[in-house]
């Protein structure tokens, strides 16, 4: 016998209920360092404004509050053990679920406090290429009369409101569900990211 990981249990948890919430997903630590990197690229101006699907304006958006940075190749320690984190979460999603999860996309999202993301599905417009869907909470000490949850709606009248807490992973099938963003009552900070299926070109 051996102790499940949370990664075991995860698996088991999306083939049942198609999300899992994972708690210290990693040392608090990385955390922290993520956390403030985050807001080292606030200061030095480097966080744009999120903007909902494909070539919007983001003057016409209002939908959402927060502020992103897309991350490309890791620069430091922390996002290199949250990246190699995520790959073997995608290996075994793979292994065990027959994904075929391909790359995963991540962004670091922090939202100025009262602001939020309206009710949304994260599948864009005509592509299927999101499956999983991720955020990792990078906040410290975080209550649950903060706010800022994410509202998880499992079905049409039943939901599930998860606190943005440091450290935890909730990862949920990107098709499936609709979900929201609840404005907070404190700066919130997270990394966002999807595991994406190879896109298929039109011939
Ligand atoms: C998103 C999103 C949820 C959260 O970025 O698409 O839904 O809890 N984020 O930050
Ligand atoms: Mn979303």
């Amino acid at each position: 016998m051996h102790a499940i990981t949370h990664t075991e249990q995860a698996i088991d948890d999306i083939a049942k209920d198609g999300y899992a919430v994972i708690e210290q997903f990693l040392p608090a630590a990385t955390i922290a360092a993520l956390a403030n990197q985050a807001l080292a690229l606030k200061t030095a101006g480097s966080l744009r404004k999120a903007v909902t699907g494909k070539g919007q304006h983001p003057s016409s958006d209002g939908l959402r509050g927060d502020f992103i940075y897309w991350l490309e190749s890791p620069d430091s320690e922390a996002q290199q053990q949250y990246l190699q984190a995520m790959y073997e979460l995608k290996a075994t999603l793979n292994c065990s679920l027959c994904m075929g999860l391909f790359e995963f996309e991540t962004h670091f999202a922090v939202y100025p406090t009262g602001t939020g993301y309206t009710k949304h599905l994260d599948q864009l417009k005509n592509t299927q290429d999101r499956q999983i869907s991720s955020i990792l909470y990078l906040n410290k000490n975080w209550q649950d009369d903060d706010g800022g949850a994410l509202r998880l709606y499992l079905n049409n009248s039943v939901h599930e409101d998860i606190t943005p807490l440091g450290g935890k992973l909730v990862v949920f099938l990107s098709s499936r569900f609709w979900h929201e963003v609840l404005p907070a009552k404190r700066e919130r900070i997270s990394l966002t990211g999807w595991f994406r299926t190879r896109s298929e070109r039109p011939v």
